[in-house]
């Protein structure tokens, strides 16, 4: 029907490839069929209720998580798609029928990197942030918070949802009382860290909040609510933080023993929580400990993250954008471990022409119900005549042996 290029720079390499650990690769200047209206009721087995239709967003920015350098979820999969786990842009169609509470025009975030599960009983994982266009359902998405723009809004929603989960479904911030709300908050400069003090201290009012950081980023943890600076250069937090003093152990880092000792840090009735690192082999009585995978429950994230908007005060509030042409130096740069905030990702610019025809796609008629079609149920396979709109994005490859 259609075959175009999105304002794809056909100048540029097909095949960039960044510095991957562990044996991937990162192929940008590929390009991927647009899937049709109503691929991911067909496609995924595991929607949630609250799922009423699909969405076609032109994405502003995505961002960069050290799961989306990770080689394992992008590349098992049946067929080539972006990576890249958050989204912001403007939803340009929705599946026929419309949906309940998103319409074309509104400027959305969300994050399409849920694990899930196709028809025919495969784990895979949603993605495809890292384009032109992504498609997620309603669901995954909530109007951008107002007043926010949307290169923030596009760095925001994996490490606020994580952030908020942790520290409300797994630590219970949001209901203890106001004298047990100490935090320890352990590296609060990184994407996660940023959110977890904030919603620490601004949101939630804990009366003591103390993070590890370097002393280049004291200013920074400060001033997204830290009471307490602990250089993790210079000083081992488990030898200065007294045992037994506080609430809630948060650790966004992961070192190894970390568990063992934030249980000790913790009051009766105090919970350690991890979205990286072991749990403790010795739980003392009287308190709690919880690993999880935020994205486990991401499909139907759309309350948090109204929620979260509600927040005014829950911001990126260090940003670093690179182009989606320079993903693998931004991947390189997260590499490091030393991002302060986030790192964002701008796909290039779309011709009218390709806006035109991807939008057209999701405006033609459709069918109800997209299952009753018997796209790609059973097969995991690209229906036959899949229509030919194509998108610029980047992906993880495995390399050549
Ligand atoms: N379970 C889940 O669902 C989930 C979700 C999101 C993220 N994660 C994981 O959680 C971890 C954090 O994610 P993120 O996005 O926040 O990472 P990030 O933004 O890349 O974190 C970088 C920050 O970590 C700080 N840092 C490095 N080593 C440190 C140490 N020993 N002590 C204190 N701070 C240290 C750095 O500070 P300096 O520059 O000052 O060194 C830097 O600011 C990653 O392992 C990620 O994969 C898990």
């Amino acid at each position: 029907m259609y075959a175009l290029l999105l304002g794809f720079p056909l100048s540029a390499p097909m095949a960039a490839y960044g510095k991957m650990s562990a044996g991937a690769k990162l192929a940008y200047g590929e390009t991927y069929p647009i899937p049709t209206p109503g691929n991911m009721h067909a496609w995924f087995s595991n929607l949630p209720s609250n799922a009423t239709c699909e969405v076609l967003i032109q994405v502003a920015y995505s961002s960069v998580n050290p799961s989306d350098r990770s080689p394992t979820m992008a590349i098992n999969d049946h067929y080539p798609k972006p990576a890249g786990s958050d989204v912001s842009g403007i939803i340009v169609g929705t599946t026929a029928g419309g949906c309940k509470k998103l319409k074309v025009g509104d400027a959305v975030w969300g994050d399409i990197g849920p694990n899930t599960m196709t028809v025919s009983g495969s784990k895979t994982k949603q993605l495809g942030g890292y384009a032109q266009f992504a498609v997620a359902l309603d669901s995954q998405l909530s109007k951008v918070p107002e007043g926010m723009g949307l290169a923030e809004a596009g760095s925001l929603p994996k490490v606020a949802l994580t952030s908020y989960k942790a520290l409300v479904w797994y630590a219970n911030l949001d209901t203890r009382p106001m004298d047990e709300r100490t935090i320890l908050v352990l590296g609060g400069s990184g994407g996660t860290g940023t959110v977890g003090l904030q919603l620490a201290k601004k949101v939630f009012n804990a009366t003591k909040v103390t993070t590890t950081t370097s002393a280049d980023n004291f200013d920074y943890c400060r001033s997204n609510g830290a009471d307490e600076l602990i250089d993790y250069k210079t000083t081992n937090w488990w030898e200065v933080v007294p045992d037994g003093s506080q609430d809630i152990v948060y650790d966004c880092v992961g070192q190894s023993g970390t568990g063992d000792y934030a249980v000790k840090k913790l009051k009766p009735g105090g919970s350690y929580v991890t979205i990286t690192g072991n749990l403790a082999i010795r739980v003392p009585p009287g308190v709690s400990q919880h690993s999880f995978i935020n994205s486990d429950t991401n499909l139907g994230s759309a309350n948090l993250l109204e929620a979260l908007a509600s927040f005014k005060d829950v911001r990126m509030t260090s940003l670093k954008t690179y182009n989606l042409s320079d993903v693998d130096a931004a991947f390189a740069e997260s590499a490091t471990g030393q991002v302060k905030g986030k790192l964002v990702i701008k796909p290039p610019p779309l011709s009218e022409e390709g806006r035109r025809a991807a939008i057209d796609l999701w405006g033609a008629e459709q069918p109800v119900e997209a299952r009753e079609r018997g796209l790609l149920r059973g097969t995991d396979r690209m229906p036959a005549g899949f229509p030919d709109v194509t998108r610029a994005g980047a992906r993880l490859t495995r390399p050549e042996s």
